[in-house]
C-alpha cells in the first residue's frame, strides 16, 4: 500500500479503499418534517449508516441555495442551508459520525457558484471591466450590438451558455449589455480561476470544513477550472471533449493542476492529511489520472464501470485498466455503478442490453413504460455487479437507497419535475430527479418515515423496499449489503488482485492477495462451480445457487 501522503497519523490512508455511502441530504431524512431531508435527518440515522457498515459519508451540497441545481448552485460556501440545518447541526453530524468511526466527506462546488452569491450579486451592480466582473467569465457579445453570446458554447443542461445582462452601472446603465458564462443552468455562473481572489477563497472554504472535522472533499467539475478564454472564443458547439490532449478550451486542461497542487498543500496542512476525490469526467487517457495523483486530489472518479453494460469482458477490462490507471498514479481506484446524475444501476440494467444513453432518456420520457423493464432481472444483475465491486481493491462510492434495492422512479408527474434539464431542454430530457426521491425507511409509516410530504413525491411501489421491512429478513438487498459491507472489513487485503478465468469467460474470478475470492457468472443461465472452488468457503451470494453451480447473473465471495 502506498503511504505517499506525507502524515504522522496511523488513519492516514483511510480513504485507500473506504466504503463510501453518499448522502444527497434533501432526500435522505426529514427530521423537521417539512418535506426536505436535513442534517439532523442525518445524525438522527446514524446508527443505520453505522449498522450498514460503510466507512464514510459523502454529503452532496447542503449550502444555503435556490436550488436551481439542487444545490450545485451554492449562494454561501461556508454555511448551511437554514431548511437543511445550522452550522451547529453540521457539527453535531460530524461528531456523530465520528462517534460510531464514519468519516465525513463534503462536496465542493468550485466551477461556479450560484447568481445569489455575494461576488456575482456585486458583479451585476457593477460596470463592465470592473473589478468585481473579474472573478466571473464576462464577455462582450458579438454581432453589431453584442447581441449574439460570445461564442457557440452550449450548456450542459440544454441551451447556450450564455446570459445577457441589463447592465446596472457605467455608462450603458439600463441597457443590455455584457453576457456572462454558465456551463450549467443560468442561475450557475462560472467561475474565473485566473483571479487570485478566487483561488484563495477556495482556499479559505478547504480550511474552514477542514477545520470543522471534515475528513474529506469531493471536487465538482474538478476538470473544468482552468479555460481558455483568450480571443477570440473558439468554437465548441458540443461540449464533449472529443479529443482529449489538453487543447480543449473548457475541460481537462494542463492548467488545471497547478489549482489542485495548491489545494493539495491547504489539505496537507492538517494531520491525517485530508482525503479527496475529483470529479472529472475525462475520457480514460493517461491524463485522467493526473487529478488522483498524491500531489492534488489523490483520487479521481472514473464513470468506467458506471457507463458500461452489464457484461463479463468489460466489466473485467474495465477493472484491469483502472487498476492499472490508480497504481501509476499512486492513487488507489474508485468504483461507482449510481449516482444523483445518474439512472438507478437496477433499472439500467432492467432494460434491453445494447441500451444508448439516448436509449435511456427515451425511456425515462415515456414514463418507463417502453420498453418494458424486466425489473427482477435488473435488480439480479445489480446485486450480482456490486458484490463484483465491493470485493476490487479500492474505495466503493455508494448511493444513498441502492442498499434498499431502489429503482430509478421513470414516472414522476411532470408537474413535480426539478432538474434545470428538464426545463432547459423544454421538456425534451427528464433528467436526473428520478433517482433523488426521497428515502423510504418504514413501509406502515406517513410518507414511508421520510419525514414531512416529500419534495417528489414517492411512488406506492417504495413501500416494498423500505429499510423496516428487508431489515433481518435473510436475502433482502439491504441484508445482502450489510453482509458484504461486513465481510469486506474483514476480508481487506492488499491492492492487488490476480485474474483466475480466461478473458472472455463469462465467469470472471478473481482472488486477493490474502486468498479472497470473488465470481461472478455474468450469463443469464448458471455455471458450473470451477473444480478448485470448495463451495464450504462460500460466504457470501447475490443470489441463489444450485449445488455445484453459480447462479445466471450472480456472485459468490469465498473466504480465504
Ligand atoms: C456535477 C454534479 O454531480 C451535478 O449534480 C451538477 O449538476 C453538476 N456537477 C454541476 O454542478
Amino acid at each position: 500500500m502506498s503511504t505517499d501522503i506525507p502524515s504522522t497519523h496511523p488513519d492516514a490512508n483511510w480513504w485507500r479503499q473506504a466504503a463510501v455511502y453518499q448522502i444527497y441530504p434533501r432526500s435522505f431524512s426529514d427530521a423537521n418534517g417539512d418535506g426536505m431531508g436535513d442534517l439532523p435527518g442525518v445524525t438522527a440515522r446514524m446508527g443505520y449508516l453505522s449498522e450498514l457498515g460503510i466507512d464514510a459519508i459523502w454529503l452532496s451540497p447542503f449550502y444555503p441555495s435556490a436550488l436551481a441545481d439542487g444545490g450545485y448552485d451554492v449562494d454561501d460556501y461556508r454555511n448551511v442551508d437554514p431548511r437543511l440545518g445550522s452550522l451547529d447541526d453540521f457539527d453535531a453530524m460530524v461528531a456523530a459520525a465520528h462517534a460510531a468511526g464514519i468519516r465525513v466527506i463534503v462536496d465542493v462546488v468550485p466551477n461556479h457558484s450560484s447568481n445569489r452569491h455575494e461576488w456575482f450579486k456585486a458583479a451585476l451592480t457593477s460596470a463592465p471591466g470592473s473589478p468585481e466582473r473579474a472573478r466571473y467569465q464576462f464577455f462582450d457579445g458579438l454581432g453589431a450590438d453584442g447581441e449574439l453570446p460570445p461564442s457557440d458554447w452550449p450548456s450542459h443542461f440544454g441551451g447556450g451558455a450564455w446570459t445577457r445582462v441589463v447592465e446596472q452601472a457605467g455608462p450603458n446603465a439600463g441597457s443590455l449589455g455584457q453576457w456572462y458564462l454558465h456551463l450549467f443552468a443560468t442561475e450557475q455562473p462560472d467561475f474565473n480561476w485566473d483571479h487570485p481572489e478566487v483561488r484563495e477563497d477556495f482556499h479559505t472554504t478547504l480550511r474552514f470544513w477542514a477545520d470543522r472535522g471534515v475528513d474529506g472533499f469531493r471536487v465538482d467539475v474538478a476538470h473544468g477550472l482552468a479555460k481558455d478564454m483568450s480571443l477570440p472564443l473558439r468554437s465548441k458547439p458540443e461540449l464533449e471533449i472529443l479529443v482529449d490532449d489538453g487543447t480543449d478550451p473548457l475541460f481537462d486542461r494542463d492548467d488545471v493542476h497547478e489549482i489542485f497542487a495548491g489545494w493539495r498543500t491547504v489539505l496537507n496542512e492538517y494531520d491525517p492529511p485530508k482525503a479527496a476525490v475529483a470529479e472529472a469526467w475525462v475520457p480514460f487517457t493517461e491524463r485522467r489520472l493526473k487529478y488522483a495523483r498524491p500531489t492534488e486530489l489523490g483520487q479521481a472518479f472514473n464513470f468506467d464501470l458506471l457507463q458500461a453494460p452489464f457484461d463479463a469482458a468489460e466489466f473485467r477490462s474495465i477493472a484491469e485498466k483502472c487498476l492499472d490507471e490508480a497504481a501509476a498514479s499512486g492513487a488507489s481506484s474508485t468504483w461507482v455503478f449510481s449516482n444523483h446524475d445518474v439512472i438507478r444501476h437496477p433499472s439500467r440494467y432492467a432494460l434491453p442490453d445494447g441500451s444508448t444513453l439516448a436509449d435511456l432518456e427515451a425511456w425515462l420520457l415515456a414514463d418507463g413504460a417502453t420498453p418494458v423493464p424486466d425489473l427482477p432481472r435488473g435488480l439480479r444483475r445489480a446485486r450480482a455487479a456490486t458484490l463484483f465491486m465491493l470485493g476490487l481493491p479500492g474505495s466503493a462510492y455508494l448511493y444513498q437507497g441502492e442498499e434498499l434495492g431502489l429503482f430509478e422512479v421513470a414516472d414522476l408527474p411532470a408537474a413535480s419535475l426539478q432538474d434545470p434539464t428538464w426545463f432547459r431542454t423544454l421538456h425534451k430530457v427528464k433528467g436526473r430527479d428520478g433517482c433523488r426521491v426521497p428515502l423510504p425507511w418504514s413501509s406502515g409509516a406517513a410518507n414511508f418515515g421520510f419525514g414531512g410530504t416529500p419534495w417528489l413525491p414517492q411512488p406506492a411501489w417504495f413501500g416494498e423496499h423500505a429499510a423496516d421491512v428487508q431489515d433481518g429478513v435473510a436475502g433482502s438487498t439491504l441484508e445482502m449489503y450489510r453482509s458484504a459491507l461486513d465481510w469486506r472489513r474483514k476480508l481487506q487485503s492488499a491492492e492487488s488482485l490476480e485474474w483466475l478465468s480466461e478473458p472472455g469467460a463469462s465467469v470472471v474470478r478473481y482472488r486477493r492477495p490474502n486468498g479472497w475470492e470473488v465470481l461472478t457468472n455474468f450469463a443469464a443461465v448458471p455455471a458450473a462451480l470451477p473444480a478448485d472452488v470448495d463451495p464450504a468457503k462460500v460466504v457470501l451470494s447475490s443470489g441463489a445457487s444450485a449445488d455445484g453451480t453459480v447462479g445466471p447473473e450472480t456472485t459468490l465471495w469465498l473466504a480465504p
